[in-house]
């Protein structure tokens, strides 16, 4: 090849690969925390438990951030029988990918919103679903927060950004059933990230 030409492709082939270089850097560095951290944000913690142990991890968080805290409620409450909701009610909604009605819910004030689920069947409970696509998340943060009974946080949290468009999911809290001796200092760790 002519050195000329070869002295012209060289420099600008290089400029290219480090173009690409830096934008594939740019889209894969994930966003882990809030600008100006969780002071002079409208808090909100949403949560959704059927057995209670979600909702004593909301209020733990709740005592820490302050804020506003409400239960995502469904219009038509699950049984208490175990079995009934879990391989009755539940499974026919995850199966059939049905979000069901959920009481009003009003989150256009806040900036961060805490979103507490249990792990159902290996995501987040329906309701909670419901709550994520059905309200307007653009340019709101969540938080995550996750009980479950031996499974792990499963990827609720890439499931919640998939149905909350718009919104920056950060790094959930993932508890076993309702904690244990050490889940206030792993809250108080979570939210020092932030
Ligand atoms: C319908 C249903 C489905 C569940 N699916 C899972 C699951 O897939 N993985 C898991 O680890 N635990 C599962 N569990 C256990 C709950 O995630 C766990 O007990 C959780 O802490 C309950 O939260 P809550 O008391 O706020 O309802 C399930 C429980 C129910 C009732």
């Amino acid at each position: 090849m002519d050195k000329k030409l070869l002295l012209i492709i060289l420099p600008l082939l290089i400029i290219l690969c480090a173009g690409l270089i830096y934008s594939l850097t740019q889209k894969t560095e994930a966003v882990t925390s809030i600008e100006g951290g969780l002071m002079n944000k409208k808090i909100l913690v949403a949560y959704f438990s059927w057995s209670g142990n979600t909702k004593s991890i909301a209020e733990k968080i709740h005592n820490k951030v302050g804020g506003d805290i409400f239960s995502i409620e469904p219009v038509t409450p699950y049984p208490s029988d175990y079995n009934e909701t879990a391989y009755g009610i539940a499974k026919e909604q995850k199966d059939k990918g049905i979000h069901p009605p959920i009481k009003n819910t009003d989150i256009s004030t806040y900036d961060v919103i805490f979103v507490g689920t249990p792990a159902w069947w290996y995501t987040m409970a329906p309701p909670v679903m419901t709550f994520l696509s059905e309200n307007n998340f653009e340019g709101k943060t969540i938080i995550p927060f996750i009980t479950h009974g031996g499974g792990g946080g499963y990827t609720i949290d890439k499931d919640m950004a998939a149905l909350a468009k718009g919104s920056t999911v950060l790094n959930p809290l993932i508890i076993y059933e309702n904690g244990n001796a050490n889940t206030e200092k792993e809250i108080t760790n979570w939210l020092s990230k932030f």
